[in-house]
């Protein structure tokens, strides 16, 4: 164990917030130290939606296709099933996660890749190997953050090796608290959350069972017991974690009965009842509790202290948007942790950080909890309510396609209940459509676009600066790629059409010598060029003529955009308003 050392970015904590910072930082060749306390990557599931901008985040990270080459694939997790038990009568099933009939369209119009589902314990690892491979970053696991100061200048991280009981310090430019729900970090850094904890406990049972004869003909990741809210003793939901071999099935925790996860028997009742057979054999391999939260923190950075991931935003896993927010919350601190670091921007662009990323935290805290009530309504609408037998419910779902007004007036409320749970699951809008509002983005005096449906669930493609680039198909050479591949990787890029190649190249040869930071220009659809867009998807999107352009930050959002090339005079004093020079 090295000790008193030195290192531009220590990163408390190698979930997937960590690690994404780490990855996203050895891309761009900023040396850093990433601690966990434990000796290994997480050891259980846990979260597993691997939505469309994590994907384009992983695919500008270089492991996209490893990541799809594992993962469940989109057309195995069209179906939500609503049902009694995996063996038992089914209600209804709901499209899920972009693959329904309905939204695939429109998920495949959106982006390059299709939301996946792999389990945090198999992604977590190929981060770190990424990571390892690249060669910039040291992993340490088995160290635990202890405490901080900071001052003007940096940061000392006292640090405990626990095998040995050795205590050392790191000293960095910057600390980045990554270190989850119980973070260490936030509550020394004084920064608050608002909401409320402890709002009730999930119990997640990991089990081995081939139930393929019960989920072939209807694919999905997510089997849910219709009377999940009013009887959680009656045995849980399903995740699934290996088609159709490996399973999570969860259940709330009724607060006034004690309960023990490693209580056996109980687990094993508990699965069988949502299994719903008495001959399909399985076996548990690890149970966990999980607490239900509504927090959120409206800062994320302290001076040289900056928070990401479930330490500032908690909240159950309803729209599967832990992981992917955490993901997306590294990704857009490290360019910016880059930049600083390089005296190429004032540090003040780290405040950027928090005013974009905090909103977007509270709004995803709050639909997840929503989410919660919402799923409730299935049950409501076909008449199981809380305190009913057994018997009772069972009659619920037995009778519903009985020829009766009321029955048919159930069938009706079904209908109502089923399209609510397009904003719980089908939620392009809030995966992909989130914009920066305020933060490291110079407003062209455009009104931001409204989406033409709900903003949950419809995505509107936009260059309004604060938006992500639009994907589009363009080609390069003879290779298609998405919009999206043409940028990051560390720099400004400039994307303009024909007529903007001069006028662009030279105003971003005088923001260069303004700034310091170089930006690529890219010219697409010209006659010359290398870069075409032969289905016309670019012109579709871009908002701009012809000679205008939009500038795209590292992170693929829109810095800034002109509609005409009139405008390349302003690039300069852009750039520099954006770096915060
Ligand atoms: P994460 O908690 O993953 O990582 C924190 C890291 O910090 C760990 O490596 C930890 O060891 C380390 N650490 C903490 N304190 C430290 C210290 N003092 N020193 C050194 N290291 C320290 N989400 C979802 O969307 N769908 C789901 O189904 C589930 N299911 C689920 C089940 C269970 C059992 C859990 C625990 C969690 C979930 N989640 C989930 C939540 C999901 O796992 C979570 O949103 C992400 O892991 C958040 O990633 P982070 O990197 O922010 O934190």
């Amino acid at each position: 164990v090295k000790e008193d050392i030195y290192t531009p970015v220590l990163i408390v904590g190698s979930g997937p917030a960590g690690l994404t910072t780490a990855l996203a930082l050895s891309r761009m060749g900023v040396p850093h130290i990433v601690l966990n306390r434990y000796p290994t990557t997480a050891h259980t599931p846990r979260a597993h939606i691997v939505n469309q901008r994590t994907l384009e985040i992983m695919r500008a990270l270089g492991l996209e296709d490893r990541i799809l080459a594992h993962a469940i694939p989109n057309e195995l997790m069209a179906n939500n099933v609503w049902f009694m038990s995996m063996a038992g009568e089914e209600v209804v099933r709901t499209p899920a996660w972009g693959g329904g009939e309905e939204q695939l369209s429109a998920y495949r119009k959106a982006s390059p890749s299709l939301i996946c589902n792999l389990p945090q314990h198999e992604l977590e690892p190929m981060l770190v190997e990424a990571i390892e491979a690249a060669g910039v970053g040291d992993i340490r696991f088995g160290h635990e953050f202890m405490r901080f100061e900071q001052d003007e200048d940096g940061v000392t991280a006292h640090v405990t090796h626990r095998a040995s009981g050795r205590s050392y310090t790191i000293r960095c430019d910057y600390l980045i608290g990554a270190d989850g729900a119980r973070s260490r970090v936030m509550e020394q850094a004084g920064l608050a959350l608002e909401g409320e904890g402890g709002l009730g406990q999930i119990c997640f049972t990991w089990i081995r069972a081939d139930l393929s004869r019960y989920v072939e003909h209807r694919p999905g990741v997510l089997y849910w017991r219709v009377d999940f809210t009013t009887a959680p003793e009656e045995g849980g939901s399903f995740i699934c974690v290996k088609p159709w071999n490996e399973w999570i099935v969860s259940w709330v925790i009724d607060p006034a009965r004690p309960f023990d996860p490693k209580d056996r028997s109980v687990l094993e009742t508990r699965v069988r009842a949502a299994i719903g057979d008495r001959t399909t054999p399985f076996e548990i391999i690890d149970a966990s509790v999980w607490s239900v939260n509504r927090l959120y923190a409206p800062e994320y950075r302290q001076g040289r202290v900056l928070c990401m991931g479930d330490a500032v935003h908690r909240h159950p896993p309803t729209n599967g948007l832990g992981q992917n927010t955490s993901i997306a919350d590294a990704f857009n601190l490290a360019w910016k942790l880059k930049f600083v670091l390089d005296g190429k921007a004032g540090s003040s662009l780290l405040d950027t950080y928090s005013a974009e990323r905090a909103p977007i935290g509270r709004q995803i805290v709050e639909r997840a909890n929503r989410t919660l009530f919402e799923m409730g309504a299935i049950p409501a609408a076909i008449g199981i309510v809380p305190g009913q037998s057994t018997e009772d419910r069972w009659e619920r779902v037995l009778t519903l396609s009985d020829d009766t007004e009321e029955a048919r007036a159930r069938r009706a409320a079904l209908d109502e209940a089923v399209k609510l749970q397009d904003f719980g699951f089908n939620a392009i809008g809030v995966e992909l459509g989130y914009r920066y509002r305020v933060g490291a983005r110079v407003d062209d005096g455009t009104p931001e676009p409204i989406p033409p449906g709900p903003s949950d669930i419809c995505y509107q493609a936009t260059t309004w600066p604060g938006a992500r680039l639009p994907h589009a198909w363009i080609e390069l050479g003879r290779r298609t790629v998405s919009t999206l591949d043409v940028v990051g990787h560390g720099r400004f890029v400039l994307l303009t059409g024909p007529g903007g190649g001069a006028p662009w190249r030279a105003a971003a040869e005088q923001a260069r010598e303004r700034t310091g930071v170089q930006i690529t220009v890219h010219e697409i659809g010209t006659s010359h060029g290398m870069l075409r867009d032969p289905l016309l998807q670019w012109r579709a999107v871009r908002e701009v003529s012809d000679n205008g352009a939009v500038l795209v930050r590292p992170d693929a959002h829109v810095a800034w955009r002109a509609a005409t090339a009139d405008q390349a005079s302003k690039l300069p004093a852009v750039m520099a308003e954006l770096l915060r020079l």
